[in-house]
């Protein structure tokens, strides 16, 4: 039985309780400019108890084909990293700050980012990890401080209430300057090693 007031019920005020939810409620999002242009809204994908979150910019052409969340050639450098960190993909869970591909891959401008931040923080506060993953700036630019600079950033971590953040450069950046590797593998040994203390091996 649902309580209601007028023609508002509770469950309505409360929102979506689990991802599944949430993903249903998604699929029809017009909230800006961008939903006109996709295939598929790529709302993220992982395990929903995850420990380690990982946020990137958003789609790209192979994401918005496929409605899943870095499976292009920077998702297939990300899975190379994860693997390197003894971390596997089914156990964290990967989401972008806009959920529908900008055209040509530019950067989401700020009133994209604006409109689809909502879904990502509901989604974060569902699955509410400890440890998140930033890759790249417009992630940083859009989750912590729009002034602040990746490279000045990463590697060291933000703590906000009960979460601690990593930025690093994004998998993408890698791909067209690979000497920032050797600096993302430095990011993701500090992840790997704070996941380690939360997840022991054997109990991922
Ligand atoms: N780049 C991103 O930021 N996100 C994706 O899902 C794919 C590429």
């Amino acid at each position: 039985m649902e309580f209601r007031s007028g023609q508002v019920s509770l469950s309505d005020l409360e929102g979506p309780r689990t991802l599944d939810e949430l993903r249903a409620g998604m699929a029809e999002c017009r909230e800006c400019g961008l939903a006109a242009g996709r295939t598929y809204v790529v709302f993220g994908e992982g395990n929903p108890r995850a420990r380690l979150m990982l946020i990137g910019e958003g789609p790209g052409a192979e994401e918005d084909r496929l409605g899943r969340p870095f499976v292009g050639p920077a998702g297939q450098l990300l899975d190379k990293i994860l693997a390197a960190a003894g971390i596997t993909r089914p156990e964290v869970y990967i989401a972008n700050v806009v959920k529908c591909r900008p055209p040509g891959n530019r950067v989401p401008t700020r009133e994209e980012a604006a409109a689809c931040l909502p879904w990502l923080r509901k989604q974060f506060s569902l699955i509410a990890p400890p440890l998140v993953v930033i890759l790249g700036s417009t992630a940083l630019k859009n989750l912590i401080d729009p002034q602040a600079s990746i490279t000045a950033w990463r590697g060291q971590w933000i703590v906000r209430g009960r979460t601690r953040l990593m930025p690093t450069y994004h998998p993408a950046a890698l791909l067209r300057d690979p000497s920032k590797k050797r600096d993302v593998w430095r990011d993701f040994q500090l992840v790997r090693d704070a996941y380690r203390e939360i997840v022991p091996l054997g109990k991922e």
